[in-house]
Order: structure tokens, then C-alpha cells, then sequence
């Protein structure tokens, strides 16, 4: 068994005692989709643009036109993308346990995978809120024809993104949400973030200073990987599907 076979099984047999896990996703689980992450080198969203021109509402203030041109190319990415193994392997794991999934993505391809009750922290791409009446939609997830700022269907004025910028709180209702699972989790599974951006990030913490066991998937160490129960060194796409069948693979399993 090479190092990563060993902490799947390690990680299975920490779910498998586990009566309720939270699932904390962020852009790491997409990668795989061709959706860039935030702070990769090279790659990364925030290596080359500034959050400050595109994801703050003084940049949308300012400019309204450049930030939606962004959304769109953005929306662009998601639709080629679509899912990839890592969401379908946490719907799975879904039919096995009690899961509560909790994502700072904006993508909206837990849902498209089949993820039921997704708490999104950040919002979703696909939203669009009226800056005049606070009408809300969704809009179909397709690749985005243009790259000019959507009008609202019920009074005409510009809509924003329906996701939470830099400076922006996050949805109350989500926020609370998570905290309620992060209380009846008995084991936190935390998926592709850098845990770099507060809140989301102290739900990990959290669950380290409480001694609820902590799974970690990333290819990459983060800050909380040597705190953690078990770090699966892979990415997302390997490690969920694997997890499910070392799940499956357990004595006394289903
Ligand atoms: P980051 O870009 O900060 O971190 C992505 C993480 O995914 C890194 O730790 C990578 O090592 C890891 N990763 C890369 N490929 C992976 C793969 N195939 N499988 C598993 N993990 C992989 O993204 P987030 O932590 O999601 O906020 O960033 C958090 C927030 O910062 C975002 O939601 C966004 C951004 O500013 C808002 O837009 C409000």
C-alpha cells in the first residue's frame, strides 16, 4: 500500500465512525474541471487579476461592464467544465452517510452533480440579484453567448452576480446553516480550499481545537495539514471515489 492507498483507508475508517460529517469544499475540487483555483502560482484567479477591479462593489460601482465580462468568461469555464469524479464521489458518499455539504465554490457543480442542500457561503454564479428591487433569478448554466451586463427581468435595472465579494458579508441563512452542521458533525471532511478565507476556514480550525476528527484532501499542505487526523495527499478526483470504495470495502459494510 503506497502513502495515499494508507490515508484513504486511514480517512475511511475515521468516516466510518462517524455518525454526521460535515463536507467543506472550496475551488480545489473544481480544478479537475479546468476551472482555475484562487491561489495556485501561475494559475490562480488571484495571480492574475485583482480581486480589487473585479470582485469588490466598489469595482462593480465603478465599472459594471468589466466585472459581468468576468462573470461571463467565468460562467464560460464552469459550463465547458461541468462535474468531474471528486463532486460525483461526495454524492455517493452522500448515499452512505449522513453528509452536510458546505462549499465556498460558486460554481453551482455540487448541484449539477446531484448534491441535495448544498450550503454555499459565497453565493453561486448563477444567481443574479437587481441592484434596484433585489429581484432574484438563475440563470440556465450555459456558456455565455456575451460579455454585457444582464438588465433585471422584472424592472429593467442592472443585476450583480448573485456571489459575495471582497468587504461583503456572507448569507446570513448559510452562514447559520453551517454552523448548525458544523455542531451535529462529528467528523469534518474539508476538500480542495487553501483555508485561507475566514469564515469558512474557522469551521476547520474549530473542529481542531475540538478534537472532532478532521480529514483533509489536497495535494498540496495547507496551514491546517499537520493539525489535522489525516491528510489524503491526492486530488479530489482520485481521492473522493476512492474514499467511497475503502468506505465499501470496510467489514460490516453495506
Ligand atoms: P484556493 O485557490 O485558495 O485554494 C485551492 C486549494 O485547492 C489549494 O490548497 C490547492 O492545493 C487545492 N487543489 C488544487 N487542485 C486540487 C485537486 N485537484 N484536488 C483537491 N485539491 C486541489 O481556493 P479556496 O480555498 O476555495 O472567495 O478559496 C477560498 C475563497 O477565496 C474562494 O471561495 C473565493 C476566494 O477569494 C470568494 O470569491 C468570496
Amino acid at each position: 500500500m503506497n502513502m495515499t492507498e494508507d490515508a484513504i483507508v486511514r480517512a475511511a475508517d475515521i468516516l466510518d465512525r462517524a455518525r454526521c460529517a460535515l463536507v467543506l469544499t472550496g475551488a480545489g475540487i473544481s480544478a479537475e474541471s479546468g476551472i482555475p483555483t484562487f491561489r495556485q502560482a501561475q494559475t490562480g484567479l488571484w495571480e492574475q487579476f485583482t480581486p480589487q477591479d473585479l470582485a469588490t462593489p466598489e469595482a462593480f460601482a465603478q465599472d459594471p461592464e468589466r466585472v459581468w465580462a468576468w462573470y461571463h468568461w467565468r460562467r464560460t469555464l464552469i459550463a465547458r467544465g461541468g462535474v468531474n469524479a471528486g463532486h460525483r464521489g461526495l454524492v455517493e458518499l452522500a448515499t452512505r452517510k449522513t453528509v452536510a455539504l458546505v462549499t465556498q465554490n460558486v460554481d453551482g457543480l455540487h448541484q449539477a452533480a446531484g448534491s441535495q442542500h448544498v450550503i454555499e457561503l459565497h453565493g453561486n454564479i448563477w444567481h443574479e440579484r437587481c441592484t434596484r428591487c433585489e429581484h432574484q433569478h438563475s440563470a440556465p448554466v450555459a456558456e455565455s453567448t456575451d460579455d454585457a451586463l444582464l438588465l433585471c427581468p422584472q424592472c429593467g435595472a442592472m443585476t450583480r452576480p448573485g456571489v459575495v465579494w471582497f468587504g461583503e458579508t456572507l448569507p446570513a441563512a448559510a452562514l447559520y446553516d453551517a454552523q448548525q452542521a458544523l455542531e451535529r458533525a462529528d467528523c469534518v471532511l474539508v476538500v480542495g480550499t487553501s483555508n485561507r478565507v475566514y469564515p469558512a476556514a474557522a469551521f476547520v480550525d474549530s473542529a481542531v481545537q475540538s478534537d472532532t476528527p478532521v480529514i483533509e484532501i489536497n495535494p498540496e499542505a495547507t496551514g491546517v495539514s499537520s493539525a489535522v487526523d489525516c491528510h489524503v495527499g491526492a486530488s479530489a478526483s482520485l481521492a473522493l471515489p476512492a474514499l467511497v470504495q475503502a468506505l465499501d470495502a470496510l467489514p460490516g459494510s453495506r
